[in-house]
């Protein structure tokens, strides 16, 4: 069976399997949705099918904000994992001037932007990555020096790179974007940002 469709057996076990809180909580989760449905429109290229969840959205759903079940997280791990597109020239890292500009831009993907604009990651709305940059947001770990404490192996370089193409891979439910898998940013843009965090000479290393 594909991960993706043992994922969503695990969900519908843990609405069924259950008490009848889950089942509550799943009648509510409906609701939710459909009063968003109704009460949003769609603007640019900001259309409703924002509104729909995938099985991994669901899953963190359903733990309600809470660290989903050891199985369930296992499992949304696995499926993330296995969408992660790695470059096939295997060059891991680009310009980190171009990510420091990519880690800065907000925009992107909002209803008044140009779809065919270039599109931000917002790395420092929940990141710290250097010294310079004072205003930056606390969703996220501080990522200052990032590359000099881990060093640049291509192991780090890899996880690095996965972990901006699909963050949860490596962390169910967490609240950082999927910036590949949901088409954010394009592979040459996570390399750039990953060589943002690798590159010693970036702002993220002093
Ligand atoms: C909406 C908030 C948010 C945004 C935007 C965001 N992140 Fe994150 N990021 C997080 C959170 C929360 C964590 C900690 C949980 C986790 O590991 O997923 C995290 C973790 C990470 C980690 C793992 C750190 C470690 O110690 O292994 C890396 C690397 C990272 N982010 C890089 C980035 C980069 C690069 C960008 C921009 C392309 C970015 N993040 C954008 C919220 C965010």
């Amino acid at each position: 069976m594909r991960p993706y469709a043992r994922l969503g057996l695990l969900v519908v076990a843990a609405i069924v399997g259950g008490c009848a809180t889950a089942l509550d909580e799943s009648e509510t989760a409906a609701k939710t949705a459909a009063a968003l449905k109704a009460s949003f429109r769609p603007a640019g290229q900001a259309g409703l099918d924002r509104l729909e969840q995938d099985e991994t959205q669901r899953a963190c759903s359903l733990a309600a904000g809470k660290a989903p079940p050891k199985d369930v997280a296992a499992m949304i791990e696995q499926t993330n994992l296995a969408t992660i597109r790695y470059p096939a020239d295997g060059k891991l890292l680009g310009d980190w001037k171009n990510g420091e500009r990519i880690a800065q831009e907000g925009r992107g993907k909002q209803f008044s932007d140009d779809p065919k604009g270039p599109v931000g990651a917002n790395c420092y709305a929940c990141h710290q990555l250097s010294k310079g940059e004072l205003s930056f947001g606390t969703i996220g770990p501080s990522l200052y020096q990032y590359g000099k404490l881990r060093g640049n192996s291509v192991d780090v370089q890899r996880y690095t790179f996965g972990k901006i193409y699909n963050s949860e891979a490596f962390t169910a439910c967490t609240n950082m974007p999927r910036f590949g898998h949901k088409g954010i940013l394009s592979e040459q843009q996570i390399k750039d940002v990953a060589a943002l965090l690798l590159d010693p000479a970036s702002p993220v290393n002093q």
